[in-house]
């Protein structure tokens, strides 16, 4: 029973649970906060959850190099299939599927998910991920929105919630969506990329940890957590 969680920045995850590694929103090229490089992250699976560039980023090189199977929105994943990724696997919002590693589930998100090439990518999603009895959601890029409630009603043991602002939730709103999820533990991500996401997790961190009952983890790039 082994579950660690990587923070490659921006809003790429590496979840490694009981030797099973799931990789999201791969963005490595053209991110000035990226500890490694794509040539180097190996996965088993990929999940996207919208069609942003700094999302989709590299996925369909690792995808290539790795053989990993890419689970994300049907219109993202025959848009990848297209661009030579072999093996997909298509849901939609709220539909979830069993794996031999877990169950993924695509929640909603308020956001975008043009393709890097202008093409429709669907509706953006987040990612419920079920591993070894707990529960992770990852919002990805979304607003704040009072739907979040019904996904803490789960039981969430660890959310991950952008705080850059401008394009996602800012601080503030973070702040209230760790109320409505009301998750064990959160890790702030999607901030400090690019110049017009600068945040101070720190002092998020104390706001959060003075307004409710959350254990905050604030991670540098390539920094671990194990749950
Ligand atoms: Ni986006
Ligand atoms: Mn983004």
């Amino acid at each position: 029973m082994n579950l660690t969680i990587t923070w490659y920045s921006h809003a790429c995850l590496l979840i490694e649970s009981d030797g099973t590694r799931l990789l999201t929103d791969p963005f490595f090229s053209g991110n000035p906060l990226a500890p490694v490089t794509a040539d180097e992250v190996e996965c088993d699976y990929i999940f996207v959850s919208h069609g942003h560039g700094d999302h989709v980023g590299d996925t369909v090189a690792i995808a290539r190099r790795t053989n990993a199977t890419v689970v994300s929105n049907f219109e993202i994943t025959n848009w990848l299939q297209e661009h030579g990724v072999e093996h997909t696997h298509p849901l939609h919002i709220g539909g979830g599927c069993n794996f031999p590693w877990g169950r993924i589930k695509l929640t909603i998100a308020h956001h975008g998910s043009a393709l890097p090439d202008g093409s429709y990518g669907g509706s953006p999603a987040g990612l419920l991920f079920y591993l070894q009895g707990k529960k992770i959601y990852h919002a990805c890029d979304t607003g704040l929105f009072y739907d979040m409630k019904l996904i803490g009603e789960e039981g969430i043991d660890l959310a991950v919630l952008p705080i850059g602002d401008n394009f996602t939730m800012g601080p503030a709103d973070a702040i209230r969506a760790v109320k409505l999820i009301q998750p064990q533990q959160v890790l702030p991500i999607h901030y400090d990329t690019f110049d017009v996401i600068r945040q101070d997790p720190r002092a998020w961190a104390s706001q959060v940890e003075e307004e409710t009952s959350t254990r905050v983890r604030v991670l540098q790039p390539g920094e671990s957590l194990e749950l």
